[in-house]
């Protein structure tokens, strides 16, 4: 099996500084890869969590990737402050926009911002939308949950998704999130997806188990 790389969701861990410094911590020293920074302002999604003004603090306590979801309706107002910021991978929402270019010229200011860049497609959005923007990202976030909070069930119309993604091109990065466990976190990655996102599953079971399982390991 491929190695899979796994990413924790900040998201249960809430808005409090010091629990998302005791997660970090954890999920850093139990083997997840990456810290997926879930960003809501309530407008775009209903909930509303940390921001940017959280990273600088984070960044001090874990050397793992960090990876901005951003759920937030105005892009470009707050863009620059996730350039600039500690995040190593950028994504925004294809939802977020009702232009496509405005939508291409941020994918760019990140691409030059020397950050990965990834393009979220929500679970209701065709993924057809893919096809002329795969050139200009370097990963595909593809919920399998309507995105918003966390809790909920995998949609397995998220596997169809996956290999949609997988045939268009063989090198891009896929990241799948919500409803991810052992079981459809295995799904995905046999689908072709590179990167498991995990709030719920590694928040509520012991994380070091957790994590390896998501991995394909026993622990
Ligand atoms: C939901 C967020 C997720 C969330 C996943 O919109 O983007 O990252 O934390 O939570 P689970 O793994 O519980 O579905
Ligand atoms: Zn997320």
């Amino acid at each position: 099996m491929k190695k899979v790389v796994v990413a924790a969701s900040s998201l249960p861990a809430g808005r409090n500084m010091s629990s998302q410094i005791e997660y970090l911590t954890r999920v850093s020293q139990y083997g997840a890869d990456i810290y997926h920074l879930d960003v809501m302002d309530g407008k775009f999604v209903k909930s509303k969590t940390l921001d940017y003004t959280y990273f600088e603090q984070l960044r001090e306590k874990s050397t793992i990737l960090f990876d901005a979801h951003l759920m937030v309706n105005d892009v470009e107002k707050v863009i620059e402050k996730y350039t600039k910021s500690d995040a190593n991978i950028i994504t925004i929402h294809y939802e977020s926009f009702s232009n496509i270019d405005s939508l291409i010229s941020v994918l760019k200011r990140i691409k030059n911002s020397k950050k990965m860049a990834g393009l979220a497609i929500d679970m209701p959005t065709d993924i057809s939308v893919i096809d002329s923007l795969l050139k200009y990202i370097d990963m595909v976030l593809i919920l399998c949950v309507k995105a918003g909070k966390g809790g909920q069930a995998f949609d397995k119309d998220a596997l169809k998704k996956i290999k949609y993604v997988r045939t268009l091109s063989p090198d891009i990065l896929i990241e799948v999130d919500g409803g991810i466990n052992e079981t459809t976190g295995a799904q995905c990655v046999r689908a072709g997806a590179d990167i498991l996102v995990s709030g719920s599953y590694i928040y509520n079971n012991d994380t070091y188990e957790a994590i390896q399982k998501l991995k394909g390991k026993n622990g």
